[in-house]
């Protein structure tokens, strides 16, 4: 049986990420692909409870380096629990947020160095890499906006959206820094267009590079 596709979906605060994501999948499935949806960090039952961890927001502060491994032990067993089985029988794992969000996030954002994530990322994914990466990039005021009118009908801000607004500009900043550096997995997708828009940009990205090569 052939390995399965491995798709993250990447990009800052209020990209409508959620929403293409749900839209790929019935489009994979609509075509008879057998997908499986999960997400970062979070995915199986452990690494969601790492996630409450994780966007909590408490009086007891988060030390960015806790942050950090946290990021990766939530990683680790979703990947041995999740992703390798399902790529394994074949299935497509499309998959909301992945290691580009640690150096987004960890990385730019919080400032730790790049060669510490690689070294967790070596250790954790052992070559592990996606076949392809969707970046939903706007302005960091029109996902901002978008994720406060979100929380306005949902509830609360999580921990990373309380931060400034320079946090997400250095995020935003280093995911189109890595997709300059790596045109081949990383399409960068414009999440400011209206959402039919994007959703037909991130079809067509997905067609060319892996539905059309698929047998
Ligand atoms: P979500 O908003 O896409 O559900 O993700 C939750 C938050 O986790 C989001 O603000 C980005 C953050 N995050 C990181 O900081 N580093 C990571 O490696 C991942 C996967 C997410």
């Amino acid at each position: 049986m052939t390995r399965g596709r491995f798709i993250t979906i990447e990009g800052g605060e209020g990209v409508g990420k959620s929403t293409q994501v749900g839209l790929l999948r019935d489009w994979l499935a609509g075509q008879g692909i057998d997908v499986v949806v999960t997400r970062e960090p979070g995915g199986t039952p452990r690494a969601e409870r790492i996630r409450t961890l994780l966007l909590e927001t408490s009086e007891e502060s988060m030390p960015a380096v806790c942050e950090l491994l946290l990021m990766f032990a939530a990683r680790a067993t979703h990947v041995e629990n999740l992703i390798k089985p399902a790529l394994e029988r074949g299935a497509w794992v499309l998959c909301d947020r992945f290691i580009d969000a640690t150096y987004a996030y960890q990385g730019g954002g919080r400032g730790f160095d790049t060669e510490l994530i690689a070294t967790l990322e070596r250790t954790v994914l052992a070559g592990l890499r996606p076949d392809l990466t969707l970046l939903l990039d706007a302005p960091v005021e029109i996902g901002v906006a978008r994720a406060q009118k979100r929380n306005r009908t949902n509830g609360m801000a999580d921990r990373f959206e309380l931060e400034q607004r320079a946090f997400f500009e250095r995020v935003r900043a280093t995911y189109l820094a890595r997709a300059n550096a790596e045109p081949d997995r990383i399409v960068v997708i414009d999440a400011s267009e209206p959402l039919e828009v994007v959703t037909a940009n991130l079809r067509a990205a997905v067609g060319k590079r892996l539905v059309d090569s698929k047998s």
